[in-house]
């Protein structure tokens, strides 16, 4: 569907701060020139996520009114545990608050000194994670994701190659997962294809290496590898 105007009605409007150049300065001065020690009320246009910061739709906000607050054995717990293992095939579903939370419970357990933990691109959280638990994040992008300037369909794709040289040089013994984002959102949000996934997939298997998919825009990746099919054949994506 093609329209000349956004297709949803926006019914709620919040007012935000404008604020003069010399404010912004002088914010961006006294925040060390550190994102994430600007007060969000400081900030107009929030570039640095796109996590929690739009409209609900209607369907959402109904979502919350019908949900199951119970302290064990929740209604929303079960229709959410269906709803990942039917995307997933996953048989245990563990929820967490935040994907934040999820990282620190991986690398808490399988992260450490001397490990390494390869990626498409670490998000920033994922990084941090990593990096807590004493283990090296490793961004392995291909050439082309580098390269803000030039278009091209899969700037999200994994260096094959890179990985599996990597795995040589540090040992499969100190890797206990790879890792691909998707989308890779630290490098633009750019898609990661099913063919590089599945390559990736064959490398893990071929040094029965665990694959984690940090799915946090698999929904996103799902649609840029829809829309730009023309590279696709039927039924590849
Ligand atoms: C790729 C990716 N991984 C992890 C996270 C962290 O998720 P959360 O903000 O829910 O902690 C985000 C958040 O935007 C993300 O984009």
């Amino acid at each position: 569907m093609k329209t000349i105007i956004e297709p949803f009605r926006i019914k709620s409007v919040e007012p935000i701060r404008f604020t003069t150049k010399e404010e912004r300065l002088k914010i961006l001065k006294d925040a060390g020139y550190n994102s994430f020690l600007i007060h969000a009320d400081d900030v107009l246009i929030d570039l640095l996520t796109d996590s929690g910061t739009s409209a609900m739709s209607a369907s959402q906000w109904a979502g919350v009114m019908e949900g199951d607050e119970s302290y064990a054995g929740s209604r929303s717990f079960y229709k959410f545990e269906a709803s990942v293992k039917k995307i997933t095939g996953h048989e245990f579903i563990i929820p967490t608050h935040q994907g934040r939370a999820a990282e620190k419970i991986l690398f808490t357990v399988l992260g450490g000194k001397g490990k390494f933990i390869p990626n498409n691109t670490h998000f920033d959280t994922t990084r941090a994670n990593v990096e807590f638990s004493g283990a090296e994040a490793v961004d392995l992008l291909n050439e082309i994701g580098k390269q803000p300037e030039v278009r091209a369909d899969f700037k999200g794709n994994m260096d094959v190659e890179k990985l599996e040289k990597f795995i040589g040089e540090v040992g499969k013994e100190n890797i206990p997962l790879v890792m691909i984002t998707i989308t890779n959102n630290s490098g633009g949000g750019q898609p990661v294809s099913m063919q590089n996934i599945k390559d990736v997939r064959a490398v893990c298997d071929k040094y029965k290496l665990p694959l984690f998919l940090d799915a946090c825009r698999f929904a996103e990746n799902a649609f840029l590898l829809r829309k730009r099919k023309k590279v696709l054949k039927k039924n590849q994506f």
